[in-house]
């Protein structure tokens, strides 16, 4: 399976913050907030990933994650000339996807949730479309999808309406079949210009391909985008990381207990950082084996 990590956007919604860094290369606590997505996609088994970047940003997220292979990665780059819509990440990633399963997730959207990895696996193995709905208070700032009354099946999917029919939010993790780059293809642009992902769910809800999985509520789905947000977000990892002394969102630390790289591959990361609270979790990590 194939993954994207969507990583561009203009983040005007946390100017100035975003005026000269990217939205996603902003911490959440102790680390880039792309972490933290990124470490879901490996955690659902998937190695083979494109990272969709502004041009001006391309640099700074190679010299981020390289080739991806310091973590058993690999790791391509593509960049998206304007904010055009999430899905329009299907047409640049229409090569880098061929005939795989592909899954997408936004790079401000934070997991978390001890059966998570399984939850994602389902989604990378399951044919059509994969998506994940979470209750939240506020669903006009998300698509909302609407469930029949055996609570299962979805009726329908709308992008940030008005008047909300449902409290489930669409979550920013996708998985599909390789078509879903025809049918990005063929779709039209939103009146705003864009090509929106809630528009892919909805043609594959149409054509009786589309599971919704209810993230209950013993997870966490956490969104970066405003101030208010993004602080949250970082007390929220603060909090769980200091109470256990685990790390949230640690790709090297993902890609150890995936065994996408050996004890040896572990030390090798760990030894030029040694010195540092991360590095010094690391070790940690390695000593306890
Ligand atoms: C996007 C999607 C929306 C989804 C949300 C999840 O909205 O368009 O359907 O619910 O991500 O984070 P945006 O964050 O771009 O406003």
């Amino acid at each position: 399976m194939k993954g994207i990590v969507l990583s561009g956007g203009s983040g005007t919604r946390l100017y100035p913050m975003t005026r000269a860094a990217n939205k996603q290369l902003l911490p959440v606590y102790n680390k880039p907030m792309v972490y933290y997505p990124l470490t879901t996609m490996m955690m659902a088994g998937c190695r083979d990933i494109l990272l969709v970047v502004n041009p001006a940003d391309e640099e700074a997220y190679r010299r981020l994650f390289g080739d991806g292979s310091q973590w058993g990665l690999s790791i391509s780059y593509v960049t998206q000339p304007k904010p055009g819509g999430i899905a329009e990440v299907f047409l640049l990633g229409k090569n880098f996807i061929g005939n795989d399963r592909v899954g997408l997730i936004l790079g401000d959207n934070l997991f978390y949730g001890d059966s998570l990895p399984a939850l994602a696996e389902r989604g990378a193995k399951g044919g059509g479309a994969v998506v994940y709905a979470y209750w939240v208070s506020d669903p006009q700032a998300y698509g909302v999808v609407e469930f029949a009354e055996n609570g299962n099946t979805p009726v329908s999917i709308v992008e940030k309406p008005k008047n909300p029919r449902s409290n489930w939010a669409v979550t920013g993790l996708y998985f599909y079949d390789a078509d879903v780059c025809d049918v990005a293809a063929t779709l039209p642009r939103s009146p705003r210009g864009e090509l929106e992902i809630s528009d892919i769910n909805a043609h594959y809800l149409k054509a009786g391909r589309l599971m919704v999985h209810k993230l209950g509520r013993g997870y966490a789905w956490l969104d970066t985008g405003t101030p208010s947000s993004l602080l949250k977000a970082a007390q929220f990892v603060e909090t769980v990381e200091d109470r256990q002394g685990l790390q949230i969102g640690s790709p090297e630390e993902v890609a150890w207990r995936m065994g996408y790289i050996d004890d040896g591959g572990f030390e090798r990361l760990i030894d030029p950082i040694k010195d540092c609270e991360y590095g010094k979790y690391l070790q940690r990590l390695l000593a306890r084996g």
